[in-house]
């Protein structure tokens, strides 16, 4: 029997390379999975990627409160509850110094990473089963800052904050609530942080941050959604109010 059998698990950014890892992980699991993102043909290619009848899709902006509760309706009509709400969807920005950041991008990535995550949590919580579980994908910058980075961070450090929040408040319910903070993944998104940081550093940030990772290399997509599935399934049962470091040791 699956890890998650029976359980339905909505994930946002469910079209980007960490939410369709765990989405493609959740179904293994035995899970029915509603992934959230932008763009209707992103969602296209995820699904026929997963080619699942446990799978499903909703197009909708995780900053707009009239969108998110659309995809909590959406999982609500097709599956009639939610057990893990994965608010996972992100972007980058700009890696600048403070003084370079332009207002409306630093206003961009606060929304989708800390108002799509609050109201995630607004319209989620009311619809989830006691016992499930709230994940928001923070990064190991939601715990430590550096040079370059001031919306991006800022941003993953105030999902750490909301995280305290909610757990505690959703905890009579005994559902948790944690961040996962994975340190650099090998793929698109990273790639484009780490071009825009090789130019603010001049020198190639790929290369140096393995040099500084004690395990010596980027995660892959599936390693960050193995801890998802941690946190997402009853092994996590005693863990809320935590953030869970998937870093290869770099936080340490
Ligand atoms: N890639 C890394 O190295 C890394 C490291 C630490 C944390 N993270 C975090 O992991 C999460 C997933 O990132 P990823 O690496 O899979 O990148 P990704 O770009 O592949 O996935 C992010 C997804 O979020 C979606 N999205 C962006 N804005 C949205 C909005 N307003 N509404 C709905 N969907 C929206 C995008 O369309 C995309 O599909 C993000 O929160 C990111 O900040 C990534």
């Amino acid at each position: 029997m699956g890890k998650l059998e029976g359980k339905v698990c909505v994930i946002t950014g469910g079209a980007g390379s960490i939410g369709l890892a765990s989405a493609e992980l959740f179904l293994r699991e035995g899970a029915k999975v509603l992934l959230v993102d932008l763009r209707e043909a992103d969602l296209a290619r995820a699904l026929a990627a997963l080619d699942s009848p446990n799978a499903a899709s909703f197009a909708a902006d995780v900053t707009l409160g009239e969108e998110v509760r659309g995809y909590i309706e959406a999982a609500l009509t097709r599956w009639g509850k939610i057990d893990v709400l994965f608010s996972n969807a992100g972007n980058s920005g700009v890696f600048k110094p403070v003084t370079e950041v332009p207002e409306e991008v630093f206003d961009s990535v606060i929304a989708v990473h800390v108002r799509g995550a609050f109201l995630a949590c607004k319209y989620g919580l009311p619809a989830m089963n006691d016992g499930g579980s709230v994940i928001i994908t923070s990064s190991i910058v939601g715990v430590k800052g550096e040079a370059g980075g001031s919306a991006y961070i800022t941003a993953k450090h105030a999902q750490v904050g909301l995280m305290r929040c909610v757990a505690k408040e959703a905890a009579p319910r005994r559902i948790r609530v944690n961040t996962i903070h994975p340190g650099p993944v090998a793929n698109d998104f990273q790639r484009d942080v780490e071009a825009g940081l090789s130019d603010l550093i001049g020198t190639d940030a790929t290369r140096l941050l393995d040099s500084l990772i004690p395990l010596g290399r980027h995660a892959s997509p599936g390693e960050i959604a193995r801890s998802a599935l941690y946190l997402a399934s009853d092994d996590s049962s005693f863990t809320t109010g935590s953030t869970l470091m998937v870093d290869g040791g770099l936080s340490g």
